[in-house]
This record gives structure tokens, C-alpha cells and sequence, in this order.
């Protein structure tokens, strides 16, 4: 990347510009973190994992015609997407409560949701991503209120989509992050990545139902396993073949 300038560095990843002007290189990291980067800890191949993870998922999406910024892999831990202006929401989809859910109401963990929840956060580490709702998002004239149903929607689309394909390599799709921006003509794409690290994954191949995560929440609870666990999503993905 030593001719492509830094333009921004995240917590996971790396932002570099690219030859196009309307795209970028992004670099996954090998660092994790959570409750908004209190907990810190390097895991050597994370990055590579959740490029590979990411891109995979998103070239299903893009087969299921959900507009996103992926463009291809260029490396192991690099991929080519479209340069977005990334809208400051982290748009939360529950399938199953846990996590913050069960933290902020009576819900117990495990409970299975009629259908699913949207819980929309704004992105500001300042503030600690708090929970936000829809009049706060319009009174800090954030996007339209049409441009905020398109990602809601979308979000639906994309957990139909990943529900069916995680069910079919034996993992529970329990609840998932997403973030969107606009590209420059100011369409709305999917942007971020997908991947253990904003996905809750449950193992399904468990006959007592005890719950095996094979995502972050082994880093965030100190489970211990994170590259295994990871792996293991990576080796499922890989060996799927998606039918037509
Ligand atoms: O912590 P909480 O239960 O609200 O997380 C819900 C989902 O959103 C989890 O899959 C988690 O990995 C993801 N998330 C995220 N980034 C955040 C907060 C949550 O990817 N800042």
C-alpha cells in the first residue's frame, strides 16, 4: 500500500485511497475490541479471516441484488470497495435476544423474537454509540426519513438472505450490525464488513442446546477460542456451495 495514502484508520480496520478516485482499499486488522475499545487485544490472522469471511458474504448479497460497497478481494486482508460517506448509524438486527438487549430489559438471553428488531445506535465513540430513535435521527437531520426505511429495509433483506445461508452451514444468525453510506452518485450502499466481529453466530451442531458463539463474544466474555472459532465460520463458508 506504500503508494496509497492512510485516509482513515478505524478500530479493525484501515482505510487507503486507491488509483480510482471512487474507490478505496480497505485493510482488515488483526486488533479487537469492544465496549468502545476499553478491551483491546491482537489476534494474529483476524484480519485475513474477516476479509475473507466479508468479502464471501458479500458477493451473496450482491447475487441477491442488495447494493453494497464490495468491489473484489485484492489480497488476503485487503479488499476493493466503493468509496462511500459513511451514514453514522449502526443499524442493529435482532433475531434472538442477547447482548445489550438483555441488558436493557426484562428479555431473558436466548429468547427467540416474533420477528425481528431493529435497534438503531448512532455511531459517535464521544457519546458511547448510544440507542437512538427515529425523531433523534430526524431532528439531527441525519438522512431523509425515506433514505432511513431503504436501510431498514435493506437490513430485513440482508438478514432473510443471511438467516437462510448461515442455517445451511449450521450456524444461528442470532443478531447482526450493519452500516450504510452514500457513493458518490448518492446511492445508498452497505459498506463496513460482515463478519464474526458484528454478527453473533451460535453453533447449531449442539444437542443440548448450550450455546457455543463463534464470534466476537469469545473475545468480549473471555471464552477464549477466537481465531478457532473464526476459522471454523471460514471453513463452513468455504465449503458451502450457495444453490441456485
Ligand atoms: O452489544 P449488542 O447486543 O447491542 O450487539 C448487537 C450486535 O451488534 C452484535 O452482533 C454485535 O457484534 C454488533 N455490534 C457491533 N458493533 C457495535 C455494537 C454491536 O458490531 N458497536
Amino acid at each position: 500500500n506504500n503508494k496509497h495514502e492512510l485516509i482513515y484508520e478505524g478500530k479493525a480496520k484501515k482505510i487507503f485511497t486507491h488509483d480510482d478516485a471512487d474507490k478505496v482499499k480497505i485493510e482488515f486488522k488483526d486488533d479487537a475490541t469492544a465496549f468502545n475499545a476499553l478491551k483491546k487485544e491482537k489476534f494474529e490472522g483476524k484480519g485475513k479471516l474477516n476479509c475473507l469471511i466479508s468479502a464471501r458474504i458479500f458477493e451473496i448479497l450482491i447475487e441477491k441484488n442488495i447494493p453494497t460497497h464490495f468491489i473484489q478481494l485484492e489480497n488476503e486482508n485487503t479488499m476493493i470497495a466503493k468509496k462511500i460517506k459513511v451514514i453514522p448509524l449502526e443499524i442493529v438486527l435482532r433475531n434472538t435476544a442477547y447482548g445489550s438487549l438483555c441488558k436493557q430489559t426484562t428479555i431473558k438471553p436466548g429468547t427467540s423474537l416474533s420477528k425481528p428488531l431493529i435497534d438503531i445506535y448512532l455511531k459517535n465513540d464521544e457519546l458511547n454509540d448510544p440507542l437512538i430513535t427515529k425523531d433523534r435521527i430526524k431532528l439531527m437531520n441525519i438522512l431523509s426519513s425515506d433514505d432511513l426505511e431503504l436501510i431498514i429495509n435493506l437490513t430485513l433483506k440482508v438478514n432473510e438472505i443471511l438467516k437462510s445461508f448461515f442455517k445451511n452451514i449450521q450456524l444461528q444468525l442470532v443478531d447482526f450490525k450493519l452500516e450504510y453510506g452514500y457513493d458518490l452518485k448518492n446511492n445508498i450502499l452497505l459498506g463496513d464488513e460482515i463478519s464474526p466481529d458484528n454478527c453473533r453466530l451460535w453453533d447449531l451442531n449442539q444437542k443440548n442446546g448450550t450455546i457455543v458463539s463463534l464470534d466476537k463474544d469469545r473475545f468480549r466474555n473471555d471464552l477464549g477460542g477466537l481465531i478457532e472459532a473464526y476459522s471454523e465460520i471460514h471453513r463452513r463458508i468455504n465449503n458451502f456451495l450457495m444453490p441456485k
